[in-house]
């Protein structure tokens, strides 16, 4: 059995631990819950479990379709086992309808459809709120290679591609969702996480919010919201 040795990392939702093999770690799933760039801080009850559990059968899906991740397994509730990532301080969001901080930033209004989906990179620093950036900045910044960039760009629009259908057959909109990438000796690989956390999705018949907006607009029934999408994700139930 793989076991935790020494905490490396730890984010605002995860913790990160070293394991016996040099090459793999064991990513810690907490509770907590943060937005605004932790200006708004609180717990939602076993948040953990269902974000392990949602991310090993998206990471699933994925590679089953030819998308590199970083997963290797899911060990317990809380714990994935995955690979030892160089992560690109870049977050990669992909956009199908507007929301978020696209309607706050452009004036679009929220749940108009985005054809083709808009692709956005913000440097991950929390000290400076994550900004927006563009690859020029990228460049400029030597946050990626040219040839990353342009594998990062691909990898993000096949995943998008392979996700809408996958939330459509079980009844959910995949309004946008938040992708964090990694070198592995050489390789362009998707790590991190795909959750309520990290994606926005809209239940398809009422558009009603099930992710991590419930949080962050006090909107209620968030531990409802996550095990739904759970149930839907993970028992391959269809609506
Ligand atoms: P945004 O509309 O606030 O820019 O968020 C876009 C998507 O990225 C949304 O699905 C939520 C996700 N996201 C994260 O995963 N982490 C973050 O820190 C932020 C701001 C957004
Ligand atoms: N997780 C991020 C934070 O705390 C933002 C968010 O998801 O809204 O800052």
């Amino acid at each position: 059995m793989t076991e935790r040795r020494e905490q490396i990392y730890e984010g605002k939702a995860k913790r990160l631990y070293t394991t016996d093999d040099p090459d793999l770690l064991i990513q810690f799933f907490k509770d907590d819950a943060t937005a605004f760039n932790a200006q708004k801080r609180g717990t939602i009850l076993e948040k953990g479990i269902v974000n392990n559990k949602v991310s090993e059968r998206i990471f699933r899906h994925l590679a089953e379709h030819g998308i590199p991740t970083h997963m290797v397994e899911r060990i317990s509730d809380r714990e994935m086992l995955v690979k030892r990532l160089k992560i690109f301080p870049i977050e990669v969001i992909v956009r199908n309808v507007a929301a978020g901080s696209l309607t706050k930033n452009l004036g679009i209004p929220e749940g108009t459809e985005l054809d083709p989906p808009v692709l956005e990179f913000c440097y991950k620093n929390d000290a400076l709120g994550d900004p927006q950036i563009n690859e020029s900045h990228i460049r400029a910044m030597k946050l990626a290679t040219d040839a990353q960039i342009g594998r990062i760009k691909e990898l993000a629009l096949r995943i998008n591609a392979l996700l809408r259908p996958f939330f459509a057959e079980r009844g959910m909109i995949l309004v946008d969702f938040k992708l964090e990438f990694g070198d592995h000796g050489g390789d362009v690989v998707l790590g991190d996480e795909i959750c309520p956390d990290t994606c926005r999705l809209w239940d398809a018949r009422t558009r009603e919010k099930m992710d991590k907006d419930r949080f962050r607009r006090d909107l209620g029934k968030v531990e409802e919201a996550y095990q739904e999408v759970c149930r839907r994700v993970c028992e391959e139930a269809r609506v």
